[in-house]
């Protein structure tokens, strides 16, 4: 290690002189988006939202008739909708806006259905274009969780094969832009740990889709209370279920990293410590902790860390942090791991990065701190898609840190990524 931290220091003081930190160029590829609840109108509208820090919001969610495929938008939902659109329009720069379609909950069964059905799939096609033309939106996410069979991941490759041919076929008649089209996907390429195996067509997705949104958290929760977990893990040393193992497993079936969005938690999962002397990642735990079901926003994690005076411990075996108050156990990721994360999606050359969801930060502390981690300028020069990646990141780790706001306080975490790019990419 002491090795490491010489050359990187030494490379760092080589940047300085050649003065290859380009950080105002080429942010404009770079996607930094966020999914906006639309049942939290009440406590955070869409104004509340600080847009100097994203490109492209999500409004979550819409779903269609269940017989009819189309989408019978009420009035009240048809105000929210002209109130987002037009709200993060006017920003400056103006942000782009997608309606995301279906969510965690909804629409899995009507999915299933619609898109075994090549009239259906039409029907369903044509309304999605017309909602999103009706109140100004850019594009169009679907979030189908999950397809559950290999037929049902065929099917999906078939709609996104029809919907992008529409959306172009729309777009030359009316002369606009087209649609963005993108999708909220598993965290990796294939349902390895089911029991029905089944693979995203990968074809069919890096053809018709702008990008998808990785949805690299939710590994551990509610569904299992014998231990505490690390969801969002960047690592985990005993199993596959990570965001590193998940996001190259798209590359390695040829997904384009230039359209590979990873996701980041704005929110954590809390569970009860079986002996509060024992609150490592893993834990023995006995059931759920503070949160409805187990779930805090991030700044609901961080009232409690003051609330409780707890004790906030970065697990760097899989980039994650937990706090922990008596028997109250949280995992979770704060500007710290966050960044940690958005270093590697850089190392990996990805298009950018996603929150679920824009509520849970809402005083900006990790939006603020990972925007500082400029994304594009690294990838857009394209070092990453060569074979060049381990060499590129040593070049670049320091050059992301010193313009960081947090400048110094990372060296720890770059000899911990170049580390990791040493024996992952
Ligand atoms: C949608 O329709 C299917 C059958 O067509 C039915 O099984 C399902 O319960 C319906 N779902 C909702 C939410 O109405
Ligand atoms: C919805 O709005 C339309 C047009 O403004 C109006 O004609 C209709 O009566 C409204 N429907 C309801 C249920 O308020
Ligand atoms: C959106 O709704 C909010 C809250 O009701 C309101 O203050 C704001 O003026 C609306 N904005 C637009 C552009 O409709
Ligand atoms: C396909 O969908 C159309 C329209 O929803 C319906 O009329 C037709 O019966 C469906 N076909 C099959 C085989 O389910
Ligand atoms: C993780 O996946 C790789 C193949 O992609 C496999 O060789 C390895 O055994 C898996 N590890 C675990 C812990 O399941
Ligand atoms: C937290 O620490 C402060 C200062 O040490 C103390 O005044 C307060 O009572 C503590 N709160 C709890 C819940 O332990």
């Amino acid at each position: 290690m002491a090795g490491l931290k010489a050359y990187t220091l030494s490379i760092f003081a080589i940047l300085s002189l050649t003065n290859s930190c380009v950080m105002a160029s080429s942010r404009s590829q770079a996607v930094r988006g966020a999914y906006w609840p639309s049942w939290a109108f009440d406590t955070f509208p869409p104004s509340a939202i600080e847009t100097s820090l994203f490109t492209h919001i999500y409004y979550a969610f819409l779903i269609p008739n269940n017989v009819t495929y189309k989408f019978d938008i009420t009035n009240s939902t048809a105000l929210m909708l002209v109130n987002f659109t037009s709200t993060l329009h006017s920003s400056n720069p103006p942000l782009k806006t997608l309606f995301s379609i279906g969510g965690a909950n909804d629409g899995r069964e009507l999915f299933s259905r619609m898109s075994s059905n090549s009239s259906s799939r039409k029907v369903f096609i044509d309304s999605t274009i017309e909602v999103a033309r009706n109140f100004g939106f850019d594009g169009i996410d679907l979030d189908w969780e999950f397809p559950q069979t290999q037929d049902e991941m065929d099917n999906f490759g078939l709609l996104l094969h029809e919907w992008r041919a529409e959306v172009k076929k729309e777009a030359e008649a009316t002369r606009r832009a087209p649609l963005l089209l993108s999708a909220a996907t598993y965290f990796a390429v294939d349902f390895f740990i089911d029991k029905v195996y089944r693979s995203y067509p990968v074809g069919s997705v890096s053809e018709n889709l702008d990008w998808i949104n990785a949805m690299c958290y939710d590994y551990r929760g509610s569904w299992d209370t014998s231990a505490t977990g690390a969801q969002a893990a960047l690592y985990d040393p005993k199993s596959n279920v990570s965001t590193s193992y998940g996001l190259r497993s798209w590359i390695k079936a040829g997904f384009p990293r230039k359209k590979l969005i990873m996701g980041l938690p704005l929110y954590g999962r809390s569970w009860e410590l079986k002996d509060p002397m024992a609150h490592g990642v893993g834990a023995p735990a006995v059931g759920l902790g503070p949160g409805e079901l187990g779930v805090m926003t991030y700044s609901e994690v961080e009232k409690f860390n003051r609330e409780t005076n707890a004790t906030v411990v970065y697990d760097s075996a899989t980039i994650s942090t937990y706090s922990v108050a008596g028997t109250s156990w949280i995992g979770y990721d704060d500007i710290r791991s966050t960044t940690v994360k958005i270093l590697y999606a850089q190392a990996l050359g990805l298009r950018g990065y996603f929150f679920w969801a824009v509520h849970g930060d809402h005083e900006w502390k990790i939006s603020k701190a990972v925007d500082d981690v400029d994304m594009m300028q690294l990838s857009s020069h394209g070092f990453f898609e060569t074979r060049l990646g381990t060499s590129a990141m040593l070049c670049m780790s320091p050059c992301i840190a010193s313009t960081s706001s947090q400048g110094q306080a990372f060296t720890n975490e770059l000899v911990w990524i170049i580390q990791l790019c040493l024996y992952y990419l």
